[in-house]
């Protein structure tokens, strides 16, 4: 049973206030804070800030806070729920407590610290790792599945200073054998590439964005993804890590063109069509896992007439804001094949549950997502074993708020495996994970 919950404002990983939750229980007090994004979609759960109010430039969220003091604690004591089998029905009073259709009023930041406190609560009620407990909300009985960590080491659009359009270059150790190794293979590649761009543009250039990925001097995607091979060939690595990019294009689309030089004095425009060339020439040379968000939240028609002759995952973010009616809405249209999964973006751990369980039935894979604004809470690493997504972005393998995330995996593969039969570490089936 629930017997307190408190809440607190504390500073996010770009310094912007968020939202901290402790869900007392007779188990110990569970801790949870709440990620913040730069490029929200428009179609996201709202969080609520403090706007009227000149502090942190109207971006505090003491009224979030307030909100789950004085309103949603109180009503869950009130109801005497128990996280260990209730998860499922605290998200949804929360919902019903708030009452608007995005949780505008109470706000998603003030709803999902307290639902992912109360999975921590509900884990240790049952005395399982947290993974463990998400397994079960999300009745998954198969193998156990290690992800295949996307990290993310060039920044480049909102995230960053330099004029690159794109916003993430990723590197994803497929060819690794297990998670221990793909993060030694990420963190090895990553300080050749730091090496790299020190020799080329000089040090002052090894400056890093939001999520820990460095921002040279560099202005196209295959200046970014030559930098990438000649570290990944550099490291010894060649053949068994590929890219990966999320483009964040809603951020440069403007009256049916998207914009590549929307950072610089100059437009750059290009309309669908030469998007479409564009992302096919890089396909053609690169070895690309995956493209996220390769055109904008409501530039249906691109995405569906992409996704028609594309073998690769094609992963909706800002698209989808993981939320099922628009995942409803691209299967129908056949506009990409996977769904980002941001846990702020919807507010509950069981909406993020019912989501990801609902992309894969139709046969859709499911990428596990950190925000450009984090902290040190490690839930999603929880979240991509128990939910068996086969891969995970969580930026850099550097920055506290993106390391904890990994060795929060790390931890978990290493103390776990034993008890596991069967697992696996995700690797070049990190789409659609399974023994074979
Ligand atoms: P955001 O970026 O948290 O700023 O939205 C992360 C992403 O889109 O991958
Ligand atoms: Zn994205």
């Amino acid at each position: 049973m629930i017997l307190e919950v408190q809440a607190g404002q504390r500073l996010d990983s770009r310094g912007n206030p968020t939202v901290q939750v402790d869900v007392k229980t007779s188990h110990g007090v569970f801790r949870a804070m709440v990620p913040s994004g730069a490029s929200t979609g428009s179609h996201e759960a709202v969080e609520l800030r403090d706007k009227d109010k000149p502090a942190y430039g109207g971006k505090g969220v003491l009224g979030a806070v307030d909100n789950v003091r004085s309103i949603i604690g109180p009503a869950l004591i009130e109801k005497g729920f128990n996280p260990q089998n209730q998860q499922k029905e605290i998200d949804a009073f929360m919902c019903e407590l708030d009452g608007t259709p995005n949780k505008s009023r109470l706000g998603a930041n003030a709803i999902l610290g307290v639902s992912m406190a109360c999975s921590r609560a509900g884990a240790a009620a049952a005395d399982i790792p947290l993974y463990e407990f998400l397994r079960r909300e999300a009745n998954e009985n198969g193998a156990y599945i290690m992800p295949v960590p996307f990290f993310n080491v060039l920044d480049g659009g909102r995230h960053s200073g330099n004029t690159m359009a794109f916003r993430e270059f990723m590197i994803a150790p497929t060819g690794a054998q297990s998670f221990e190794e793909a993060l030694r293979m990420g963190s090895e590649t990553y300080s050749a590439l730091q090496s790299l761009i020190a020799r080329k543009f000089g040090p002052p250039a090894t400056g890093i964005g939001d999520e820990g990925g460095f921002a040279p001097p560099i202005t196209t995607p295959e200046e970014a993804l030559d930098l990438l091979t000649e570290a990944v060939d550099e490291s010894g690595y060649t053949g068994k890590i590929k890219f990966a990019i999320d483009s964040a294009s809603s951020e440069f689309f403007k009256d049916g063109v998207y914009d590549l030089g929307f950072k610089t004095e100059e437009a750059n425009p290009k309309s669908p069509a030469q998007m479409m060339e564009l992302y096919n020439g890089i396909l053609d040379k690169y070895p690309i896992a995956l493209l996220e968000d390769p055109f904008a939240e409501d530039d249906w028609d691109s995405w569906t007439k992409f996704n028609e002759n594309c073998q690769h995952e094609l992963v909706g973010d800002d698209l989808l804001v993981a939320n099922v009616d628009r995942v409803r809405m691209a299967h129908e249209k056949k506009a990409c094949n996977s769904m980002l999964l941001k846990v702020n973006q919807i507010g509950t751990v069981s909406e993020a549950i019912e989501a990801a369980r609902f992309a894969k039935s139709l046969d859709w894979s499911v990428f596990v997502s950190h925000r450009s604004g984090e902290t040190t809470d490690d839930f999603i690493a929880d979240l991509a074993v128990g939910l068996a997504t086969g891969h995970i972005k969580s930026g850099a393998p550097c920055r506290g708020e993106r390391v904890a995330k990994y060795n929060r995996l790390l931890e978990i593969e290493t103390d776990q495996k034993d008890s596991w039969k069967p697992w696996s570490y995700a690797g070049e089936k990190f789409r659609f994970p399974e023994i074979s």
